[in-house]
């Protein structure tokens, strides 16, 4: 692969920094100063900028049952971020949430430093649908389930038809979504007069939330079993 891609797949360094510290002579290859950004490395060999190893990360991808409390993000001034939840032996993966629960919301987050993967599965041009379960202030109704299936249209955006499911209790509800706006799930019970208590992500297509998963806990998924459950199912 590619030097720059190598160090942008380990870093935060973006590729504009990488090649200014190539051409400042920062960089090293195998125990000599790189010559150019896009020189050929293998992932076995030793870089390092500044004298700093680089160790080399390639892709991941993490499954998360997000806790109540903490934001979708890699940083924040004011709450914990879903990535201090990550082991230290993952840390250098610098992984980003795929997509945004609500800091009060539960369940299925993937984490991963895959662009490619974290837009294909967030883009609702792919039509992924994502499962949650639900508690609403009120009890859900038949006709609730039809207004669901008609789509819903709000100011930046028309939900396409979605899924409410009735359980036994018509106050704990079953809801698939086909984006993952703002707020989405919240705002669409809302439209049927009811409020959302509480939200947990159950699934991602057809990746379920392990039940064995622990609160805050993060398990390590294959690519391509991870692309075949999600992708595999729409
Ligand atoms: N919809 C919401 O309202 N909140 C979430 O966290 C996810 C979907």
């Amino acid at each position: 692969m590619r030097l720059d891609k190598y160090i942008s797949d380990s870093t935060a360094y973006t590729r504009k920094e990488i090649k200014k510290l190539v051409r400042a002579g920062a960089v090293n290859v195998e125990g000599v100063t790189a010559s150019a950004a896009d020189m050929r490395v293998n992932e076995t060999d030793k870089v390092s900028i500044n004298g700093e190893t680089v160790r080399y990360a390639g892709q991941v991808y993490l499954m998360l049952n997000k806790p109540a409390g903490y934001i979708s993000a890699t940083e924040d001034r004011n709450y914990p971020v879903v990535t201090e939840l990550v082991p230290e032996e993952y840390a250098h993966y610098n992984v980003s949430p795929v997509g945004r629960l609500d800091i009060d919301t539960e369940g299925l987050l993937l984490l991963t430093n895959d662009g490619a993967f974290n837009h294909a599965v967030t883009s609702p041009k792919k039509n992924i649908y994502k499962r949650y379960f639900a508690r609403l202030s009120r009890p859900a109704e038949l006709a609730d389930v039809d207004v669901f299936a008609a789509g819903m249209e709000f100011k930046e955006f028309t939900a396409k038809p979605a899924v409410l499911e009735l359980t036994e209790d018509p106050r704990e509800v079953y809801i698939e979504i086909a984006e993952g706006k703002f707020h989405q799930v919240k705002r669409m019970c809302e439209r049927i007069g009811k409020t959302v208590l509480y939200l947990r992500r159950v699934a991602i297509g057809g990746l379920n939330l392990p039940d064995d998963l622990p609160s805050g806990g993060i398990v390590e998924c294959a690519r391509d079993e991870l692309k075949e459950k999600i992708f595999g199912s729409c």
